[in-house]
């Protein structure tokens, strides 16, 4: 009784995982997952290594990193203003940021409708260019694999 107490409160934190940064970017709760097969599978800590909270969760405990990709490291070192970062590339893929999530004019703002859905993830190569391995250094990462 005490486990599933616990595991019932362990489920409920990871929902309230990162929805502050997540709403600053469009599309934030909807980047698609590159390092999968299925379409519908999505990458839920867009700035972060790891796909899922559970698997962040867990290398976090073995080793307290932060664990932020290209992309985290850009919107963070930016003030996490998304204005600032739309038009650059942080993956190195030549699609910028924008493209990327669904707003390639760069006219989001925050609390408003993108123009369209995330194509792509912003901080992983979806296909390894020479510009991808010379520069970005995510293409997925074995470790989003269990
Ligand atoms: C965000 O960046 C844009 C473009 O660089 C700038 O015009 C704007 O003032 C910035 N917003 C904030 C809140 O710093």
């Amino acid at each position: 009784m005490l486990k599933i107490a616990v595991l019932v409160c362990v489920c409920v934190g990871l929902m309230h995982g990162y929805p502050g940064f997540l709403k600053e970017i469009p599309n934030g709760e909807a980047v698609p997952n590159p390092c999968t097969e299925d379409p519908e599978d999505k990458w839920n800590l867009v700035g972060h290594m790891y796909a899922s909270r559970i698997e962040f969760m867990r290398a976090r405990r073995q080793n307290p990193d932060r664990y932020v990709n290209v992309f985290g490291e850009m919107f963070f070192s930016n003030g996490q203003n998304w204005t600032a970062i739309c038009d650059l590339d942080a993956d190195n893929d030549g699609k910028t940021n924008g493209v990327e999530l669904g707003d390639p004019e760069c006219v989001w703002e925050r609390g408003t409708i993108p123009a369209g859905p995330a194509t792509g993830h912003p901080g992983i190569c979806e296909i390894e260019t020479q510009e991808c391995l010379s520069k970005a250094s995510d293409i997925c990462p074995t470790t989003t694999t269990p």
